[in-house]
């Protein structure tokens, strides 16, 4: 995995808080706090993965990283996660929340059952999760809460109506939270990705049609890798962003 192009020195100890770290963006997200000397607890449902992240991690000597097994579909259980990352790591101060699950779906096929699990994943968590840090973030005077959006719905990409419709959801959380906790300076801000090439899409959905479709709507001829959405993250929750609040951050190389 590439390493971050910038320092923050603020990050260190300050603990941090990653939703899925287990792989794809954010395990890149929890290898780049924890390079920066941070503190980083993670949830994740890929217990092989997490495990061999979290001895990558300490291996590198570098920041410390907790893995905490729970499906965030179980809200009590996402809670009690968040409350033992604050006992061992001390209160949060950075939240990402990073996981989702974008398996396409065809609009005419989706059950209300079905609906309702997209949303149980892509939706529901962010504002629990969000719900559950903040008395934390109240007690400390500050905090970054970093929503995942995406450029799908920018974009007008078919083939996953509620994953977009989600995802467009997450920027009504962000306006709404980041009036209501300012006060406290807790920031809120949504992390839009471009086309990231993680191993789960480059296992499902890269071929050559789709790539050749992304050079020709990117402005940048590059493909995107999880570190540069790390990147973006680093600056989020680090005090260089300290008057960045209720925004939307996009990193898709032009496309959107
Ligand atoms: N990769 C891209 O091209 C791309 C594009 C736009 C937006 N995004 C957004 O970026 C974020 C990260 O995307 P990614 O591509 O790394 O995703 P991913 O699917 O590769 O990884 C998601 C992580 O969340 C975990 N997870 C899934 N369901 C879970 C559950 N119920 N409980 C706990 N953990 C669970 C997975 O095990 C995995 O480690 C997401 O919010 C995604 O919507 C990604």
């Amino acid at each position: 995995m590439s390493t971050s192009r910038a320092s923050y020195p603020d990050l260190a100890g300050k603990t941090v808080f990653v939703t899925g770290g287990g792989s794809g963006i954010g395990a890149a997200l929890v290898t780049a706090f924890a390079r920066q000397g941070a503190r980083v607890a993670f949830v994740d449902i890929a217990e092989e993965e997490s495990r061999a992240l979290v001895e990558s991690i300490r291996q590198a000597g570098k920041g410390d990283a907790l893995f905490l097994p729970c499906d965030l579909r179980d809200i009590a259980g996402l809670r009690r996660a968040i409350e033992e990352a604050g006992r061992q790591f001390g209160d949060i101060s950075i939240l990402l929340n990073n996981a989702a699950n974008d398996e396409r779906h065809q609009t005419l096929d989706v059950t209300p059952e079905e609906w309702d699990a997209r949303m149980a994943i892509n939706l529901k968590p962010q504002f629990f999760a969000a719900q559950a840090v903040l008395p934390q973030m109240i007690r400390l005077g500050s905090g970054s809460i970093v929503n995942f959006g995406s450029i799908t719905w920018r974009l007008g990409q078919g083939g996953m109506a509620a994953y977009s419709t989600a995802k467009a959801g997450i920027h009504g959380l962000t306006r709404s939270l980041s009036r209501d906790f300012g006060p406290h300076r807790v920031r809120v801000n949504t992390l839009l990705p471009g086309w990231v090439m993680t191993e789960r899409q480059l296992k499902f959905w890269v071929n050559p049609e789709s790539l050749k479709e992304m050079e020709a709507g990117q402005c940048l001829p590059d493909r995107i890798d999880p570190q540069d959405i790390a990147d973006m993250a680093l600056f989020l929750g680090s005090d260089a962003s300290s008057k960045c609040t209720a925004q939307e951050f996009v990193v898709d190389a032009g496309w959107s």
